[in-house]
């Protein structure tokens, strides 16, 4: 019997530091208000000549859980790239990262599943490694959110809350029973998929026809987010789906070593951390340096968690996400 562990990790933010203030000069909000309702001090934005892209950022995350990984590109037989910020329309930021990274012609896979695209890729890059099918799966999240916000007043409800940055994870092979990935856990409500959309440019909303058929006022190639009713969502799927996870590898939230929340606001995972009843060195939260970064989020947080000594072998690890769908779902691992 295959499980999966994760074998390396890394994550790259670009250097631009954006604070609330520097968003204060180029539209109507401040910082007391951010830091009140998401917890986030600065993100971080591609700065236009930087070199930056979401495929770029991947690979330069992918080369660090690699080398931790103690692999090279010859032994990744699948890439996963999760993101909701493509660098093109198509093809998707998988097979970019294979080209830039000189890599075989191994399949390449996209995830369009927003804050919850990590999970899910990890999810597929499991079920692949528990077949035995593939050893090694080289998995990435990553966004570019800075490239299509609207910096102006009438887009702080959402430009405010995302930032860019990437970050990956090798998941490879192991024989070790009741270690690694014990279970992926994933759900979807497409009956609120406009809740926290973007709906065009795209097949139904193609440029000419936004161009004729919208105000200045209702522009659809913006992110649209009804930001209460995401909330009221997210707090109840991610408890349900934690919750889930536990229940399926009878542990309870006492095993919980460390829960790594996509960071989608501070007060939903401080919510979290109320319900199972956990202390703060259990949860481990940077949206207050990064923004929401999506489906780089989880992958930037257990790096830094791992970075820093918080994540031992043995550990009982949670992620959790929820997003834009509305897609959700969790992974229970053994470290
Ligand atoms: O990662 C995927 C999932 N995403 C989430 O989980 C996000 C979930 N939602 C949220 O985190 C919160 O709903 C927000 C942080 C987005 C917004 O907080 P809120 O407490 O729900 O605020 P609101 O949208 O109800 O807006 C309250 C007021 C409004 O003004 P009025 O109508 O009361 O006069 C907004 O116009 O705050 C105003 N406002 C702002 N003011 C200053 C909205 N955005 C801003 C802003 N700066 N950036």
């Amino acid at each position: 019997m295959y499980t999966s562990k994760i074998s390396g990790l890394g994550s790259y933010v670009p250097e631009n530091v954006v604070t609330n203030d520097d968003l204060s000069k180029v539209m109507d909000t401040n910082d007391e208000w951010i830091q009140e309702r998401t917890g986030i001090k600065e993100r971080r934005h591609i700065k236009k000549g930087d070199g930056n892209s979401t495929s770029i950022m991947g690979v330069k995350a992918a080369k660090i859980a690699l080398e931790r990984a103690k692999l090279t590109t010859d032994d990744i037989e699948l890439i996963i790239f999760a993101t909701l910020s493509p660098d093109m329309y198509f093809p998707g930021g998988g097979v970019r990262v294979q080209e830039m990274m000189n890599m075989r012609t191994i399949p390449a896979l996209d995830v369009r599943n927003q804050c919850s695209g990590f999970v899910y890729a990890i999810s597929v890059a499991d079920q692949f490694i528990k077949t035995g099918m593939y050893k090694n799966v080289l998995v990435i999240g990553s966004e570019n959110h800075s490239g299509g916000l609207d910096m102006t007043t009438r887009g702080r409800g959402v430009s405010v809350i995302f930032g860019d940055g990437a970050g990956a994870a090798v998941l490879t092979r192991s024989e070790e029973e009741g270690r690694g990935i014990l279970s992926t856990h994933l759900h979807s409500e497409g009956a609120h998929a406009k809740e926290l959309s973007l709906e065009g440019p795209s097949t139904e909303h193609w440029v000419p026809e936004i161009i004729s058929e919208n105000p200045q006022e209702n522009i659809p190639y913006y992110p649209y987010m009804n930001g209460q009713f995401v909330f009221k969502n997210a707090v109840v799927r991610f408890s349900e789906v934690i919750n889930e996870g536990l229940q399926a590898n009878n542990l309870s939230a006492t095993d919980i070593n460390m829960l790594i929340p996509h960071q989608a606001n501070l007060r939903i995972s401080q919510f979290v951390q109320r319900q199972f009843k956990l202390s703060d060195d259990q949860v481990y939260n940077n949206i207050q340096k990064y923004g929401n970064t999506t489906a780089a989020s989880i992958p930037i947080a257990l790096t830094e968690a791992w970075e820093q000594g918080k994540i031992k072998e043995g550990d009982l690890v949670v992620l959790a996400a929820f997003g834009s769908g509305f897609t959700w779902g969790s992974a229970i691992i053994r470290w």
